[in-house]
Parts: structure tokens; sequence; C-alpha cells
């Protein structure tokens, strides 16, 4: 047998001065007025935080830890464990396990950005170096399976219905990976096929983080129904806002780098709508992107003023609107909780997010 190689690049010692990322970013923003639920909120947010440092930087091995701590350690805004939060208020969000929940859906967000990371050989997230530009493409690929073994462990903590809808997202989301590999069956419309990607890579796990600590909690069935259909909408919608973001934002911003998408040859919404467009003044963009992902800086920054002129972000954006407008309506099924006017509040962030 062949021996197997050593890393890219030696593995450092744990990280342990990181900056704390902001897990209250998102909530900060919503605009509430609701103080006693933000207090709640805020602690299960910290205390979940600490959780999912400590599993993230669990191994016994320093050199491991490093590797699967640092996309934790480094930041993100933590959409998900304020998800499953705000799932749990349908029910009793004082039950044992939510902030585990709130983990369990970090830590399979988290897994999935090492494995994206060396899919779209990105060499940036969260404003740090990726796993694979810091320790080679083999050990981000192992680092991301840690973290996705160590979220079915935490689930099955809570019981079979946490495993079920942790295996469930977790398939989903790979499938909606690989779809995007694999492009548009022959006959299958380009926009279709998109929207599909991005119902499994990303709708999937936030529909799940709300059903989890909905369920958790142990809230009624037609809340659960209703907020994982909400999950499902605004997923489609937060994909898209992160397409438009790829393009328009600087790495400040996002922790990306810009255009990464292009990069990759990733069929964003923007790009697929600009390809399939026949508008005048379009055809050079459409020739560009047309020949493939360049790592030509010239082509690369000429194709982003491009989509600075070219109607696509914009459809791209009201296709958004419109799963935003799909997510509210299905808020109405819920009864009039603080919670109710979060998820309200994040559909307009989410708007926001992506101008
Ligand atoms: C990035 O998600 C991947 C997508 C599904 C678009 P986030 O924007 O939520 O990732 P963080 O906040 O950087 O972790
Ligand atoms: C999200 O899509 C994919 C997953 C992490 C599952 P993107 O490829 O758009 O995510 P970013 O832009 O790299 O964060
Ligand atoms: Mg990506
Ligand atoms: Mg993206």
């Amino acid at each position: 047998m062949k021996a197997r190689q050593t890393c890219e690049a030696p593995l450092p010692q744990l990280i342990s001065d990181a900056e704390h990322p902001d897990s209250h970013g998102i909530l900060n923003r919503l605009e509430l007025s609701a103080p006693d639920f933000e207090h709640r909120i805020h602690r299960a947010l910290d205390t979940a935080e600490q959780e999912l440092q400590s599993c993230a930087q669990g191994s016994a091995d320093p050199r491991i830890a490093a590797l699967t701590g640092h996309l934790a350690a480094a930041g993100g805004k933590r959409l998900r464990p304020l998800l499953v939060l705000l799932g749990a208020e349908f029910g009793d969000p004082a039950r044992e396990g939510i902030a585990r929940a709130a983990v369990i859906a970090e830590l399979v967000h988290l897994s999935s950005l090492y494995h994206d990371d060396v899919m779209d050989a990105a060499r940036t997230r969260h404003g740090v170096p990726s796993a694979n530009a810091r320790w080679g493409q083999r050990a981000a690929v192992l680092g991301g399976d840690w973290l996705l073994a160590r979220s079915v462990q935490l689930a099955a903590d809570l019981g079979a219905a946490a495993v079920h809808l942790n295996a469930q997202a977790a398939a989903r989301l790979v499938a909606g990976q690989l779809r995007e590999l694999t492009g548009p069956a022959p006959d299958e419309d380009p926009v279709e096929h998109y929207l599909r990607v991005a119902l499994g890579k990303t709708a999937a796990l936030l529909s799940m983080s709300l059903g989890l600590g909905a369920v958790q909690a142990e809230a009624p069935a037609p809340c659960v129904a209703a907020l994982t259909e909400f999950g499902e909408h605004i997923g489609i919608a937060f994909q898209i806002a992160d397409d438009l973001l790829d393009l328009a934002s600087p790495t400040e911003v996002t922790g990306k780098e810009q255009g990464k998408d292009l990069l990759a040859g990733v069929p964003s919404l923007p790009v697929v709508l600009a390809l399939a467009g026949d508008e005048p003044g379009d055809e050079e963009l459409r020739a560009l992107l047309a020949a493939g992902p360049t790592s030509d800086p010239a082509a690369h920054r000429r194709a982003l003023e491009l989509f600075g002129r070219s109607p696509a972000p914009a459809r791209a954006a009201s296709v958004m609107y419109e799963r935003l407008d799909r997510a509210r309506d299905t808020l109405t099924a819920l009864p009039p909780l603080a919670a109710r006017r979060a998820l309200h509040g994040l559909c307009d962030f989410v708007g926001r997010r992506s101008a």
C-alpha cells in the first residue's frame, strides 16, 4: 500500500488568542424592542457559543484541535444557532438541549464550509486563510468530516429525532453541492436547477435549524411545519443574497474573496441569469462567462465591472424578494410571539444584506 503523505503544511498549535466571533451580530440588527426576549436569546447564544468553541476544538491532540477549531474561532454570523433558538421559542425554550441543538446546526454549517472551500479552492473564509489554504486540501476535508461527526455525536445525546434531522439536512446539503457540480440535466432549465441546488446546499440546513429548535422545545406540530417551510424559502433567498454579495462586496464585508464564484466557476443565480439573457450590452459579459472560470486577474476584474452594469443582479434580487415574500407569508401560521417578529426582521435583514 502506498505510504500516506503528510499534510501540505504542519498543523500548528491550538488557537488560543483568536478573536471571539460576533455571535450576536444578526440579533442586534433586528430592532425588536422586546428586551426580555432579546436578553434570553443573547444568553442562549452565549451558552451555545461557548459550547461550540469547546466542541470544535475538542480533540485531545492540539494540532487537530487547531484545524477543527479554526473557522469556529475566526468568526461567522451564527445564523443557524439563532434559527434554532427562534424555533425553540414556539415551544418551551427552557427545555434541556436547546443550546446543544444550536451547536449541532453550526457544526454542520462549519463542516460544509471546510468542504466548500476545498471545492472552490477558496483562500479566505471568515476573514482568515481558509483551512485548505492553511493546512492543505486533505487536512481540510478531514477537518470538515471531523466536525460533521461531532455534530452527530451531539445529536445522539438529544435522541433519535435530532439524529434524523441532522442526517437528513447533511444529506440534502451534500446532494445540493453534488447537483451544483454535475450541472443541469440536458432538459433542465438552469434557473430551476439553481433553485434545486440552493434548496439543498443552503435551505436544508436553515430549515432544519428552525425545525430542530422547535422539536427540541416540543413546539406544536403546525408550528414545526410552518417554521421548516419558512426555512426553505428564506434559505433560497439567503443563498441569492450571498451570490449577489459575492459579486459586489469586498473581503472586509464578507470575509471571503470578492468574485470567488466567478473564479471557481460556481453557477450563481446572477451568472445563470446573465448567461440566459439576451440584453444588448451584456454580450461581453456573456462571452467572458461562457469561456469558463478564469485565473486572469484582468478578465476577472472586467467581469465584475460588467456585472455592475448588467441587469442580471437586479433580476436575481427580484427572485430573492419573491422568496422573502413567500417566507413572510408562512409566518402567518405562527402565533404572534417576539420570535415571529424576529423572523420577519430576518427577512428584511436578508433583503438588505444583498444590497
Ligand atoms: C455561507 O453562510 C454559506 C452559505 C450557505 C451561503 P453564512 O454566510 O451564514 O456563513 P458565515 O456567517 O460566514 O459562517
Ligand atoms: C454555500 O454556497 C455552500 C455551502 C457552504 C454548503 P456558497 O458556495 O455560495 O458559500 P460561500 O459563498 O462559499 O460561503
Ligand atoms: Mg463556496
Ligand atoms: Mg457564496
